[in-house]
């Protein structure tokens, strides 16, 4: 069967959104928002693999789903809703529990990652996140997955997911009338542009993220002028002027990461960047990017601020994208659930 291309992501309600959020997924899902039917989730049943106090997690949803619709996606163009609200998600999970293999998502790193030492103590719902993650995408038979770089392996596993539910059910599927037997199409990962993995502002070789205690090493959404400047300034980098080239970016990945990062948000590549800034120091440089930084994310910030003061109309937004939502997701579960062998009332 040829699937109509279909994209589907989601990201976590848990503290703000930074600037790899933004980078790394969010500027495609803007891209593709103009090409393709696009649905963009917070996923908020991901949150609770980790303990969120529930007023928390209820106003990170308002200000996720407030930095979506800032940042520019249109809830008018693409669906734009909270997991919870679509129970296709965590059925569809259920099956896929009893699809995925133990084997399967033990090799999964982020799970090594955020469980660390203490494993025996981590929820059994971080450990079966990719499955949920699998049901998100496939619930919908979404064909394109726009996220960072951190989530290819999760998108591998859905892959295999898909394949295996397949190949389990080939005989149902083909009763059903699907021919080739492809019930579910292979999510393809789009992580493409100059900063699919940005790197903290502190440490040139470790992932940006929400977790990391110092908040000099991140880029917040919130941010306001002075801070995203400061940061900047205080970004780790090494002695050196920048290259004319690429190559000379390497084994330097804080130059890498900052001229990455300008790249992104200004609309260009890597050897762009550095025909214009090759042999200046980062004297030059960081103030130039500092500028951009704040030209491309203060609306944001401002327009999510606007947005926040009536939280009602964004418990509407939600309200609406999750009826379109599971206007799409119940008949794909329906048929789910013939070809598994429920009955249905
Ligand atoms: P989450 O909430 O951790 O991140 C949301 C998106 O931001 C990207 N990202 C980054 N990109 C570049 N550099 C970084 N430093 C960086 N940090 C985060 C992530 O790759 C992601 O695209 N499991 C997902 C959410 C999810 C999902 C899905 C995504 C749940 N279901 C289905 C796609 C499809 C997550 O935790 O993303």
């Amino acid at each position: 069967m040829k699937f109509q291309e279909r994209v589907f992501s989601g990201m976590q309600p848990t503290g703000s959104l930074h600037l790899g959020n933004y980078l790394g997924a969010m500027l495609k899902w803007i891209d593709l928002q103009k090409t393709h039917e696009c649905i963009y989730c917070v996923v908020d049943l991901h949150a609770i693999t980790v303990w969120q106090d529930p007023a928390e997690l209820r106003q990170a949803i308002r200000q996720v789903t407030a930095a979506y619709m800032a940042a520019g996606l249109d809830p008018k163009k693409s669906i734009l809703f909270n997991q919870s609200q679509v129970s296709a998600h965590a059925e569809l999970a259920w099956v896929f529990n009893c699809v995925a293999r133990l084997g399967w998502l033990n090799r999964m790193t982020q799970f090594k990652e955020k469980a660390g030492k203490d494993r025996e103590n981590a929820s059994v719902g971080l450990y079966a996140y990719p499955n949920l993650m699998a049901a998100d995408i496939l619930a919908y038979r979404a064909t394109h997955v726009p996220v960072g770089d951190d989530q290819k392996q999760h998108l591998e596993l859905a892959r295999d997911i898909a394949q295996k539910f397949n190949n389990d059910f080939a005989e149902p599927i083909r009763e059903m009338g699907y021919e080739d037997g492809i019930f579910f199409p292979q999510p393809e990962p789009v992580i493409t542009g100059p900063a699919t993995r940005v790197m903290s502002l502190r440490d040139g070789t470790r992932k940006m993220s929400k977790s990391e205690p110092s908040d000099l090493s991140r880029i917040n959404l919130t941010d306001d002028v002075d801070s995203i400047a400061k940061k900047i300034k205080k970004a780790k980098t090494d002695p050196e002027p920048l290259p004319g080239e690429v190559e000379g970016l390497e084994a330097r990945p804080e130059a890498e990461n900052l001229v990455g990062i300008y790249a992104a948000l200004a609309g260009t590549s890597k050897p762009d960047v550095l025909s214009e800034f090759g042999g200046k120091q980062f004297s030059q440089f960081k103030p130039a990017l500092a500028e951009l930084c704040v030209e491309k994310l203060g609306p944001i910030a401002d327009e999510a601020r606007r947005l926040m003061n009536d939280p009602a109309e964004i418990d509407r937004v939600l309200a609406n994208g999750s009826e379109r939502a599971r206007e799409l997701a119940t008949p794909i579960l329906n048929e789910v659930k013939d070809v598994v062998g429920f009955i249905r009332g």
